[in-house]
């Protein structure tokens, strides 16, 4: 992040403490229509044009480390096997077999020297290639050229393997736009895995999603942990093109950064500017990647439907290199130590998730009326409609698009009101 929008986010952070309604022309938001988190229309739409269309997070570098090296990924709904290949790439393919439908790989993970069907032994290389099928010679005019895995778009941002099951989408780094530019900090072509945990959640994957979208409920939820250090008022919220986000938000005094030394076995981030190291900084990465990016971690949180009403929430703890030595003890940010249940914000951000599902499945449920500080969610709710159409969404299921150009980064109309305020 450049000085000057450093300093843009100290003035933004006095502006929003000092204002006493929300920024002149910030438009009122309509109601997030009920449905959106109920009805199965939505549920359908959202299955595919937003999952099908937009890049995903699904693995890290270190779970494959090797050429030969697999995993089979299927958080978004469809088989996925993530290959490292001979030549050192990472390729992504349908776990779908081009004989009769098998899945390729069975196992989670593993090493090979050639993919192998259990079914009935058809073998691909790592490029996907039907090389050997078994009893050719019952098989008339087979072409095995015409018979490889399909493959799937896969790309990197550093050690981070992502895939879109679009083949018309645009790069990872288009789609990224400015926030490509800005995560250079964080060195994520270096950054190493150290836990990777996914847990059951009774909710549509927006309500969980959305407990990390916003810090209006810091003060209720958090009132013993977060709010004790996070400044909510100070927070600001940044727009960007794609239905991406930002929050930073600074430690109650200025004059205490949020913490001093990295935690034991993890070494700082040397590049990471003063916004990461005294401020709580977080990214939301449409659709579904919420991450609070420090010097010390890189630890994105991300909600996988599973149905309308239940979801997967997969916590990440990524941290810089720790060297030749063993994997640093601290298993992971956000679990207790085995993995086995959420640390404590966590647990208090997703407590009242299954009951708030059942409420918002009640007749008494109509929608969601969302304040400024809330606006980030509504963002994502506008690129949300955008990318499935317009035109697709019933009408009482659509969000209005009140959120003009003039509030989406690098635009920040907040910045002029910052100055007349001091002026004045
Ligand atoms: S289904 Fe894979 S070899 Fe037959
Ligand atoms: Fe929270």
């Amino acid at each position: 992040m450049n000085q000057q929008e450093i300093e843009n986010l100290y003035t933004l952070m006095e502006f929003e403490a000092s204002r006493t309604s929300p920024p002149e022309g910030f438009p009122v938001l309509p109601d997030i229509p009920a449905g959106r988190y109920t009805d199965p229309r939505f549920h359908e739409l959202e299955k595919q044009h937003i999952w099908r269309k937009t890049w995903l997070f699904a693995a890290h570098i270190d779970e494959l480390p090797e050429p030969g090296c697999f995993l089979v990924w299927e958080n978004a709904g469809q088989p996925v096997l993530i290959v490292h290949t001979m030549a050192g790439e990472i390729k992504a393919f349908y776990n779908t077999c081009s004989h009769r439908g098998a899945p390729v790989m069975t196992e989670k993970s593993g090493k090979r020297s050639s993919l192998t069907c259990n079914y009935h032994g058809w073998s691909y290389n790592h490029d996907g290639e039907l090389m050997s099928i078994r009893d050719p010679e019952d098989f008339n005019g087979l072409d095995k050229s015409c018979r490889s895995l399909i493959s799937i778009r896969c790309e990197r941002f550093g050690n981070l393997i992502w895939v879109n099951f679009d083949e018309q989408a645009q790069t990872l780094l288009e789609w990224l736009g400015p926030i490509a530019e800005e995560w250079q900090e964080f060195q994520f072509d270096s950054c190493r895995l150290i836990g990777r945990h996914i847990f059951d959640l009774n909710c549509n994957w927006k309500v969980a999603m959305e407990a990390n979208t916003e810090v209006y409920h810091v003060k209720s939820i958090h009132a013993q942990t977060v709010a004790q250090t996070l400044d909510d008022r100070r927070n600001v919220n940044t727009f960007y093109p794609n239905g991406h986000g930002r929050m930073v938000a600074p430690s109650k005094k200025a004059s205490a950064p949020r913490t001093i030394a990295p935690p034991p076995g993890i070494k700082t981030i040397d590049t990471v500017g003063p916004i990461g190291r005294e401020c709580t900084q977080s990214y939301g990465i449409f659709p579904n990647w919420v991450s609070p990016l420090s010097n010390f971690f890189l630890p994105p949180l991300q909600f996988w439907p599973n149905g309308i009403n239940k979801c997967r929430f997969e916590v990440w703890t990524m941290a810089a290199d720790w060297g030749d030595g063993p994997k640093p003890d601290l298993v992971n940010m956000w679990t207790n130590e085995d993995g086995s249940e959420l640390g404590a914000v966590l647990l208090e951000d997703t407590q009242f998730g299954e009951a708030i599902q059942r409420s918002m499945e009640s007749y008494g449920f109509k929608g969601v009326p969302l304040s400024y500080q809330e606006a980030r969610i509504y963002h994502w709710n506008q690129a949300a409609d955008r990318m499935i159409g317009i035109d697709n969404i019933p009408a009482e299921l659509r969000v209005a698009q009140v959120m003009g150009e003039e509030w989406i980064y690098p635009n920040e109309p907040r910045l002029a009101q910052a100055s007349q305020v001091s002026a004045g």
